[in-house]
């Protein structure tokens, strides 16, 4: 007996040997995962996404249709990936200069819960902090911090967001509530950073830093 797969490929995707693709995947039309990357459990790849040796993913992460994760990629569980979002990893490619390998691929982490939405372009060799937000069609040339909202090109920071997805406003004294989910927020007097004060109403089950 020929055991089955507990991930569901659909017929037109290519998985080279040696991928690692956790449960309960699903993995559309035309969609290539190369031989060193792993994927966590119940993640959902749209199709035409392209998955480079080298890149992780964690549990749960959603990648859109037409997105290539080149090798220097890294996605904690919960992360959404619009449509078209582009990733790069050589910073000044030259045809004529070859830049292959690792030595030449700068790393980008997109943390716990983070968003890019559709058509986004993420310069290599940043991060992006747990549930930060960047608006469609941005192009982020910084590090993000945690539960920032930043769009426009290039993208500049907002506001904030909840971990549910909704803009954080602050009263005086840095006091805020998500809408939907009732989680309390406080921003730091420097006004740099917030923290999730309830985590447990907004986030079941997730371990994020209070940043
Ligand atoms: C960033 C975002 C969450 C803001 O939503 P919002 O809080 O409802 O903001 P609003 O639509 O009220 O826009 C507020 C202002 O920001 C501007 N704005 C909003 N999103 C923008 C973006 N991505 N880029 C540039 N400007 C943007 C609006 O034009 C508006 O400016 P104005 O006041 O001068 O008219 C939303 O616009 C967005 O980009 N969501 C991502 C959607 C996506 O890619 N989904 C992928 C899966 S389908």
């Amino acid at each position: 007996m020929i055991d089955q797969p507990d991930y569901y490929a659909h017929p037109t995707a290519v998985l080279d040997d040696g991928c690692r693709v956790g449960a309960g995947c699903r993995i559309w039309h035309f969609t290539h995962i190369s031989a060193g990357a792993v994927l966590g459990e119940a993640c959902s790849l749209g199709q035409n996404v392209f998955v480079a040796d080298g890149v992780t993913l964690g549990r749960n992460v959603k990648v859109q249709n037409n997105v290539s994760l080149y090798a220097g990629v890294q996605c904690a569980d919960d992360v959404f990936l619009g449509p078209s979002v582009v990733f790069t990893n050589v910073k000044n490619p030259r045809s004529a200069v070859p830049r292959r390998g690792d030595a030449h691929y700068l790393p980008t982490v997109l943390e716990h819960g983070v968003t890019v939405g559709a058509n986004s372009t993420i310069v290599c060799g940043l991060r992006l902090g747990c549930y930060a937000f960047v608006g469609a069609g941005s192009v982020v040339t910084h590090d993000v911090p945690a539960f920032a909202l930043v769009y426009g090109n290039p993208a500049r920071q907002r506001g904030w967001m909840s971990a549910h997805g909704h803009q954080l406003h602050f009263t005086a004294d840095g006091h805020a509530v998500c809408p939907e989910s009732g989680a309390q927020y406080q921003l730091h007097p420097d006004k740099k950073s917030v923290a999730l004060m309830n985590q447990e109403s907004e986030v079941p089950n997730a371990s994020i830093p209070n940043s």
